[in-house]
């Protein structure tokens, strides 16, 4: 904890908050105090932008190979310091540690992704239609970015903005969440020694988002904007960004549907299921928040899925073999006990769980529920928390028809051995990412991104930098 910085980073430097303000992080599975970092001010936040600002015109010009090289060299210092960074991880978001480990790997892979992709940014050149002019393209970094990141991946949710952003020549000021800013203090350190240009990447650790953050959304000297939260925030965002016109990048909510067919197999789906649901406690936006099985498969996969999900060790991510840590905060726990009570009281049934576990700490027990109402809020809503409900189907078009059924469009899963029927419900369902006989999505060399309400642009793969690079195009007369 000693080598964690506690200050903002700006302009290549360590300051302390205009006015000397902090701000308490807790340890969500003891409610005490960790640690107190800096309470960035506006005028922190917009010194911030000014260096972003300032550094750009030359980091732009740095050749492509050096910012390859930094990514390259902060991914090997991540997989070195591994255990470190995810103790710190789990201390300050509850994970478990196992799974802080494996978002230290998932992170630092978008590091070493994008050091790859830095080398690879090319335009085109083609003889025009009539033959007379040529049609030269370049692609070029957009600006200076904001990058605002959520609690529930501390990491990877900032190294994949930074990494592209980085390899395409960007400048970037980021607000880590108020819950969770000691992973991302830990990072900027991280970059720094790994001989990141001053001014190029700037910290602001805030308590109150909305104040500190506008003034640079609606700031001219801003060009990108990318936030990884809720809808709600994100579409008051996008209203911010419009001032400026700024390319906006918005990973928001989810509601992702898990079909279980009748031919599927069973025991991996339910194999799956565990991984879709449980991991990170089900805080995660590609969570399965609805399970729906075909009505001859349902029983025996919610029992199932029940007995293992039931059996899953609570308790301080810090302990080995812990497998499911605290929720965030309060907030969220009794969300999550409000969302339970409102299926409960419309009639489903208690398979496991359905409680918070007494005690200190924001714990509430793996729960699985069948026989719910299709308008129960654990339906609608996304749960973010441990709790799986079960429903059932009688046909492929109603599978389809009630997983489409959301506003939300980021995330589903689909079991099923039939080939036909596989590329049948992938085609008709209308989410940006599909697990077909798996539970997990997420992939550095994959793009990672929702339609409808969750989301605008890609993050990850080759599609990822995209977003931070503008077409410019050149007719030739030759
Ligand atoms: C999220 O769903 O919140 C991000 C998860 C991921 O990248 O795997």
């Amino acid at each position: 904890m000693d080598a964690v910085p506690r200050q903002l980073f700006i302009a290549g430097g360590w300051v302390d908050a205009a006015g000397g303000g902090t701000l308490p992080v807790e340890d969500p599975a003891t409610g005490e105090r960790l640690a107190e970092v800096a309470d960035a001010t506006v005028d922190d936040a917009m010194a911030a932008l000014a260096a972003a600002d300032q550094a750009f015109p030359t980091f732009r010009t740095l050749a492509p190979r050096e910012r390859g090289d930094i990514l390259r060299r902060a991914y090997e210092v991540m997989t070195d310091r591994c255990e470190e960074l995810a103790l710190l991880m789990t201390l300050e978001m509850g994970k478990p540690l196992a799974e802080a480990r494996a978002e230290v790997s998932y992170a630092a892979a978008f590091f070493r992704w994008y050091a790859e992709e830095a080398v690879r940014i090319s335009g085109r050149y083609t003889v025009n239609e009539s033959g007379t002019g040529r049609v030269l393209t370049m692609k070029q970094p957009v600006g200076p970015c904001l990058f605002i990141t959520p609690w529930n991946f501390p990491l990877a949710m900032g190294t994949r903005k930074i990494g592209p952003a980085i390899a395409a020549g960007c400048t970037v000021v980021i607000k880590p969440a108020r819950q969770t800013p000691l992973s991302m203090l830990m990072l900027g350190r991280i970059l720094e020694e790994a001989g990141l240009p001053a001014g190029v990447l700037n910290i602001v650790t805030a308590s109150t988002s909305g104040p500190v953050m506008e003034p640079l959304i609606r700031d001219r000297r801003l060009r990108k904007l990318s936030f990884t939260g809720s809808t709600e925030v994100g579409r008051l965002l996008i209203e911010q960004s419009a001032e400026q016109v700024l390319k906006v990048s918005m990973e928001l909510g989810g509601n992702a549907p898990f079909l279980v067919f009748e031919d599927a197999d069973v025991d991996a789906a339910v194999e799956g299921a565990l991984i879709a649901k449980m991991r990170n406690g089900g805080e995660a936006c590609v969570a399965a928040n609805r399970f729906y099985a075909h009505e001859a498969v349902a029983d025996e996969f919610a029992t199932k899925l029940a007995e293992r999900i039931g059996a899953f060790r609570v308790g301080r991510g810090t302990d080995e073999g812990v497998q499911l840590g605290p929720l965030i905060d309060e907030a969220q726990r009794t969300k999550v006990a409000g969302l339970v009570a409102d299926a409960v009281a419309r009639g489903a049934q208690v398979l496991c769980g359905g409680s918070r576990v007494e005690g200190p700490g924001y714990f509430y027990e793996p729960t699985v529920l069948a026989k719910l109402t299709p308008d129960s809020a654990l339906v609608t809503e996304e749960i973010f928390g441990p709790v799986a409900p079960v429903l059932t189907f009688r046909t492929e078009e109603e599978a389809i028809t009630a997983a489409n059924s959301t506003e939300y469009g980021l995330a589903s899963y689909v079991y099923t051995r039939d080939l036909s029927r596989a590329f049948r419900v992938m085609e008709s369902l209308e989410t940006g990412m599909i697990g077909l006989n798996q539970g997990m999505v997420s992939n550095a060399g994959a793009p990672f991104g929702g339609v409808k309400h969750s989301g605008l642009g890609r993050e990850g793969g080759p599609e990822g930098i995209e977003d931070y690079l503008e077409t410019k195009y050149v007719a030739m007369a030759v």
